[in-house]
């Protein structure tokens, strides 16, 4: 394992390099009541406390705050989504997740988790309830929010596996280019974003695909405290 496995961590925007609580993340999920991750940011998280439908976010979708058009942020590929009520093209959805304070325009999917599943250009108070807040294991302090707004109804899918299907396509023809597949499991959720900002440069990816492969990488991550599996790339290790 060496440094490396503790060391790659992303930095909170706007705050300072911090390690997270990831294990704490992982056993909020878990206490959600799901095996894998993946399971987890399908419909049991996101529908424990919710009477609409959930579906998902089929690429990087538009978040408006009204269905007047008003800009609010942008979805995540994959995010699930709680459909309050859908009228015509558009759909109000909500998303559940957690945000560290002083970033409090991203929200990701569990306290100590940095895998985004929205970033708000905005901040509409409005549109953004704030639950919870609590510290993870380094002080950090992260807030449950709850958002709401409105997507079109053609960037939500039923299923978020042709999501994953599509971004793995993707990852295994762009990523090949230089050295052989390396595997989900390599990395924790946590340690992916820092290793992408690099590679989806060299991979000339645009920010639509960086957000989908970034976001396949992370849900099929290796979780903390587990041994990474799968082939080391060739090429030298920083
Ligand atoms: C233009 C060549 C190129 C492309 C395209 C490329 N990589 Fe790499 N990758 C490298 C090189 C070179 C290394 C060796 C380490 C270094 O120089 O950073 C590497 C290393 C890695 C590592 C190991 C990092 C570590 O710290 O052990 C991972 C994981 C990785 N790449 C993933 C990807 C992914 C995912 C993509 C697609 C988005 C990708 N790479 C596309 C050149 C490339």
């Amino acid at each position: 394992m060496r440094g490396r496995m503790t060391t790659k961590m992303s930095t909170p925007r706007g705050g300072r390099p911090r390690r997270s609580s990831v294990a704490a993340g992982f056993r909020l999920l878990a206490a959600l009541g799901a095996g894998t991750l993946a399971a987890t940011l399908a419909p049991s998280a996101a529908m424990a406390q919710s009477s609409g439908t959930t579906e998902f976010a089929a690429g990087s979708a538009p978040l408006l705050a009204d269905p007047q058009g008003t800009p609010l942020g942008t979805v995540t590929p994959g995010t699930p989504l709680t459909v309050i009520k859908q009228t015509g093209r558009l759909a109000e959805v909500r998303i559940d997740g957690w945000s560290m304070a002083g970033a409090e325009t991203v929200v990701f999917a569990a306290k100590g988790l940095r895998i985004v599943l929205a970033e708000l250009s905005a901040d509409r108070p409005a549109n953004r309830t704030v639950g919870a807040r609590s510290e993870d294991q380094y002080g950090g302090v992260w807030e449950q929010v709850t958002v709401t707004g409105w997507v079109s109804a053609s960037d939500l899918v039923a299923a978020v596996e042709p999501v994953w299907q599509k971004a793995h396509v993707l990852f295994a023809q762009r990523c090949t280019k230089c050295h052989a597949l390396h595997q989900p499991t390599e990395f924790t959720a946590n340690q992916w974003p820092h290793i992408l900002q690099i590679m989806t440069k060299r991979a000339v990816l645009t920010a639509d695909q960086t957000a989908l492969v970034t976001k396949y990488l992370q849900i099929h991550a290796r979780q903390p405290g587990t041994p990474a599996t799968g082939p080391k790339g060739p090429g030298p290790r920083r």
